[in-house]
């Protein structure tokens, strides 16, 4: 990891955390480029495709993918919160600011930054299901099959990833690391960012 992009305080406190980069900035532009052509196959030509971005953690992919479809989208956004110990989400999953514009009759692609258990997933196809769409489809940059608990389809999948905790490009640990242009794995030590035992109260995405 580029030591000098991580926040000085945060990278004495994590000095135990060993950090690997798995995805380098170049490899994310390249399968972003082809996520968004398979979308563009999948998709007629003229349909307007509304993108939901989980905050915070798909904000980057997000935009990156918006601009790689190279055709109009309407975007707009969702946040939730999952109730977990930190590093992994126990599938109680909270709204906490809903979408500003109406779903029905519209083609909606829910845009993910990582699916894990799949509890966040399932929780917003039902919701946004709920709403009408015409059509709705995922995409999630990363997946952690091997976590999953709770189905939920991914229809298009950046990388296919181990089951490691993940910072980077939009990802965090305790809000920290979302700016790093690459994915790293953190091997974390049993303490939040602020020196804390890691709590059970809700986490925002
Ligand atoms: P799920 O509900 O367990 O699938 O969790 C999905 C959410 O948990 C993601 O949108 C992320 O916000 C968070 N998450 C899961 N795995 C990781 C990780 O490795 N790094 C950072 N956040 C993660
Ligand atoms: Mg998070």
């Amino acid at each position: 990891m580029v030591e000098s992009r991580v926040p000085f305080w945060y990278h004495r406190r994590m000095s135990e955390a060993s950090h690997t980069v798995l995805l380098t900035a170049d490899e994310i532009a390249a399968r972003v480029a082809g996520v968004a052509a398979e979308i563009r196959r999948d998709y007629p030509e003229d349909t307007a495709l509304h993108l939901v971005a989980v905050l915070t953690g798909g904000c980057i992919f997000l935009a990156d993918l918006a601009r790689a479809l190279d055709r109009p989208v309407t975007i707009d956004f969702v946040a939730v919160s999952s109730y977990g110990a930190g590093t992994r989400s126990t599938g109680h999953v909270r709204l906490r600011h809903d979408l500003r514009l109406p779903v029905e009759n519209r083609d909606v692609l829910i845009v993910e930054d990582i699916i894990d258990t799949g509890a966040t997933l399932a929780w917003l196809l039902e919701h946004l299901g709920r709403g009408r769409p015409r059509s709705l489809r995922t995409v999630a940059l990363l997946d952690k099959p091997s976590g999953r608990t709770v189905d939920a389809p991914v229809d298009y999948v950046g990388f296919t990833m181990p089951n490691r905790f993940v910072v980077g490009y939009g990802l965090d640990h305790d809000e920290q690391l979302r700016h790093l242009p690459y994915i790293a794995s953190l091997e974390l030590p049993a303490v939040t960012a602020s020196g804390e035992p890691e709590q059970e109260t809700g986490q925002p995405h």
